[in-house]
């Protein structure tokens, strides 16, 4: 095999012929976000702001609080370039979007999981999604309503969409918190320090230490345990931080909006951009790793305008290979919990 069939899973070739070929994208860069409470409008500031995009629609069941936020983003309009805001016409507001991102679901509370929640998200996502994609025929659909994994895997089954168009940020913000971490022990900037969290975007989360770099140094090289339980320096409270990141802020806010919102932001803007660029996302890792079921967690994908061009397929070492297991039979259990 050669390093590129090696490396990569790729999806380029199938993506196009469900799509009718390379060239039947949806035009136009609008960006429907489902459900309009702090984290929809988070992504909303930060897709304006960002400059990714300046045609968005909001769809929400709360209607009067829909108008007033769509108001209140329009009021700003000076100040960002020239923003179109749909009308909240329910979701005929959101026709041919380009991007949808769906937020709308079951919020945990006190010391609800992101799992626990799982049932309530799910009968949201399943009646919102049909809807979604009936206005909406050749969009790529971004799930961010928790537990995301097991959500996108729950749009992909109610809709049939292939799941390179239908999958979820995932462990990208969990990968953000990471690389954020480190660099704030190591005085580097978060973008200089590579590497990736994968599985659940949640408890059970995988921290490949042995992708972390910098500089081209690996850590590992280093320190060998580094961040296994066997690691002398406890690095591995990194990724017990990593974990806890969303509940520390949530105690207090009830919600965490900010920082998911940049990492949609992300997302569509590797997307828009056609990047190719390397994102830890939760799709359908099915025959990657041992996986044997189709399993939504995240994992390394390269990102085009469509959505998931190809996986990266990665070497793990012994100890990342087993927690990778362990998070894909908690999703798969999950998965298998849902009541359609
Ligand atoms: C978080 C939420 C989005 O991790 O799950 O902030």
């Amino acid at each position: 095999a050669t390093v590129n069939q090696e490396l990569l899973k790729n999806f380029r070739e199938c993506l196009y012929k469900k799509l009718g070929g390379p060239h039947e994208i949806q035009p136009g860069r609008k960006v429907t976000i489902a459900g309009a409470g702090a984290v929809g409008m988070g992504c909303a500031m930060a897709l304006l702001c960002q400059g990714v995009t300046n045609h968005l629609a909001l769809y929400d069941v709360k209607e009067d609080w829909m108008a007033a936020e769509r108001l209140d983003l329009l009021h700003g309009s000076l100040f960002v370039n020239n923003p179109r805001i749909e009308q909240c016409t329910g979701v005929a507001a959101t026709k041919d979007s380009r991007v949808v991102v769906v937020t709308a679901g079951a919020r945990p509370t006190g010391n609800e999981t992101r799992l626990d929640v799982a049932q309530k998200s799910a009968d949201i996502v399943k009646t919102l999604m049909p809807r979604l994609l009936e206005q909406s025929p050749r969009a790529t659909f971004v799930i961010v309503s928790n537990p995301s994994d097991v959500m996108a895997w729950v749009a992909r089954k109610v809709t049939n969409l292939p799941p390179e168009r239908c999958f979820s940020t995932g462990c990208h913000l969990d990968t953000a918190r990471f690389r954020l971490f480190i660099g704030q022990l190591l005085g580097i900037a978060p973008r200089s320090v590579h590497g990736f969290v994968i599985g659940e975007h949640g408890g059970s989360s995988v921290p490949l230490w042995s992708t972390v770099s910098v500089g081209g140094v690996r850590l590992q090289e280093i320190l060998p345990v580094i961040g296994t339980p066997k690691d002398p320096m406890h690095w591995s409270t990194v990724h017990k931080d990593v974990v806890a990141a969303a509940f520390k802020v949530s105690a207090v806010k009830g919600y965490t909006n900010w920082a998911i919102g940049l990492t949609i932001a992300d997302v569509v803007s590797a997307m828009f951009e056609d990047s190719n660029r390397v994102l830890s996302l939760a799709t359908n890792v099915q025959g990657i790793c041992g996986v044997q079921e189709e399993v939504f967690m995240s994992i390394p994908c390269v990102v085009c305008a469509h959505g998931i061009a190809a996986i990266v397929r990665p070497h793990l070492s012994d100890w990342e290979k087993d927690q990778l297991q362990k998070s894909a039979k908690i999703l798969l259990e999950a998965q298998r919990g849902i009541k359609m």
